[in-house]
């Protein structure tokens, strides 16, 4: 599977791709926004710290088919390899056809729908991301319709891989790969919750303990 970083804090990534087994970092506008850095600044400097072996996410922000393909091109020529984030609208489908017949990969975004993502992954897209906490907080089933696109995208669209977006727990995170994701993208704060149980760190002192108590020191 493939787990993603959902941020566009420099700093941030290089610290946890230290740590976590990420396979990249996914970007939306907002969260480029957040940081208040020129995507044409930020972009380069998270493909430098996760290294060109790993993948990067950007969306586009035109609403229009050629807007779109444009700014695609753009980003792909800033960092070749980035797969560009295409909201999965009327225009953003031909857009994702479009950028498919030119060789650039595109991941559907902004998919609140089984049925939306299912058209994505058919006009050629290789990730279709659908939105799970949003949907949810609208009153929806986000893990139900990331079950429905997952066997959809299997039975009819294989060369599409879903990758879960949009999460406020680490439980919404793990339904969807027990769903059977190929990959999920996590904001920090979720990605944190995954190690941030109080038992773990009494876990250790124990052992800490019961170490220095029998041995006088902390070493093995
Ligand atoms: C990813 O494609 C989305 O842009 C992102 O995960 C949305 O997350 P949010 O609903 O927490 O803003």
């Amino acid at each position: 599977m493939e787990l993603y970083l959902d941020t566009a804090n420099v700093p941030e990534v290089e610290r946890l791709a230290a740590i976590y087994p990420i396979a990249g970092v996914t970007t939306n506008p907002s969260i480029v926004a957040a940081g208040g850095h020129s995507v044409w600044d930020v972009l380069p400097r998270l493909q430098t710290v996760i290294g060109k072996e790993k993948r990067l996410f950007a969306q586009v922000l035109s609403r229009e088919t050629a807007g779109m393909v444009n700014e695609a091109r753009s980003l792909h020529e800033v960092v070749p390899g980035i797969i560009v984030k295409i909201p999965v609208t009327p225009a953003g489908l031909a857009a994702i056809g479009r950028l498919t017949a030119l060789g650039i990969p595109t991941l559907g975004t902004a998919v609140y729908s089984a049925g939306q993502g299912l058209l994505a992954a058919l006009a050629g897209a290789e990730y279709v991301a659908p939105y799970v906490n949003r949907v949810d907080a609208q009153g929806g089933d986000g893990i139900q319709m990331v079950r429905d696109l997952q066997r959809l995208l299997e039975l009819h669209a294989p060369h599409s891989k879903v990758l879960a977006a949009s999460f406020k727990t680490p439980r919404q995170a793990l339904d969807c790969l027990l769903a059977g994701c190929a990959a999920i993208t996590l904001p920090l704060d979720v990605l944190q919750q995954f190690l941030a149980a109080p038992a773990v760190d009494a876990a250790v002192a124990k052992f800490e303990q019961d170490w220095s108590q029998a041995f006088g020191q902390l070493t093995l």
